[in-house]
């Protein structure tokens, strides 16, 4: 009994959305007095073993915070070392899942990166636009402040006023549910300017672990805290028990 407890089973309620910010690489790499990029390296291998286990389970949609807005600002060594795992290694995870059927969208202010850095996210995005139902969305230059002003701004060019829905198009995620799932790792107990709009009545989950070392067996247990959680959306528990 105690084991099923901890078992995703049949019964498990599973998001259909999670996003995780992956936060950590670096004190994981300091740690083991590795330079940070090999921090990032191994984050963005664990990231895609996490997507796998994740469409396994049965998710539809999966966004991953990789670069924020505020990131930009680091070192340029940091980021050209971001950009190169880009440039080296992007297409060919991509195409590992996206085997899957998975639509992968790019979200945030691409404009912001390198030129060729663009064209290869570009091409991705191209070479899965036929595919519906599932979807990874990558987050790269990606800050919610920014995509909630310039969606006002389209709202504004436009000369419509805005719904809930018709905002919500015009966020990066437009095509997108709302994650259910919120994961952010690193111990830091923040969303850092990630999915403000989106995560209105997303669950949110904290882990201690590093990036690199949330296995997937973290990834069940946060799913299985998911499950066990009462997502009442402003009701009450005798109308949710009442269905009305
Ligand atoms: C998260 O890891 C990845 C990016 C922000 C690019 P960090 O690089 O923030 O790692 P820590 O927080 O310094 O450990
Ligand atoms: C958040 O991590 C951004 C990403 C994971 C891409 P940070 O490491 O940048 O967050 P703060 O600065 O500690 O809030
Ligand atoms: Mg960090």
């Amino acid at each position: 009994m105690g084991l099923r407890k901890n078992k995703i089973t049949g019964e498990t309620k599973i998001p259909r959305h999670i996003a995780m910010i992956m936060d950590g690489n670096g004190r994981w790499a300091k740690k083991r007095f590795l330079p940070r990029s090999v921090g990032h390296k191994q984050g963005m291998e664990r990231m895609i073993g996490l997507m796998e286990r994740a469409f396994d389970l049965g998710v539809d949609y999966i966004t991953v915070y990789a670069l924020s807005t505020e990131n930009l600002l680091r070192p340029k060594e940091e980021l050209e070392g971001l950009f190169n795992l880009i440039r080296n290694h992007f297409k060919e995870y991509m195409r590992r899942l996206c085997a899957r059927g998975a639509r992968l969208r790019v979200i945030g202010n691409v404009a912001l990166l390198p030129d060729d850095v663009q064209k290869i996210l570009h091409e991705s995005e191209a070479e899965t636009a036929h595919f519906a139902g599932k979807g990874i969305n990558v987050a790269l230059a990606y800050g919610a402040r920014d995509e909630i002003v310039r969606a006002v701004n389209l709202a504004v060019e436009s000369g419509e006023k805005v719904t809930e829905e018709s905002f919500s198009a015009l966020l990066y995620t437009g095509e997108v549910p709302d994650p259910d799932l919120i994961i952010r790792t690193g111990k830091e107990v923040r969303l850092s300017n990630f999915l403000l709009y989106q995560a209105a009545y997303a669950e949110l989950y904290f882990s201690d672990k590093m990036f690199p070392e949330f296995s997937d067996k973290e990834l069940d247990k946060a799913v299985l805290e998911f499950s066990r959680r009462t997502r009442r959306f402003g009701k009450t528990d005798e109308q949710l028990n009442t269905q009305e």
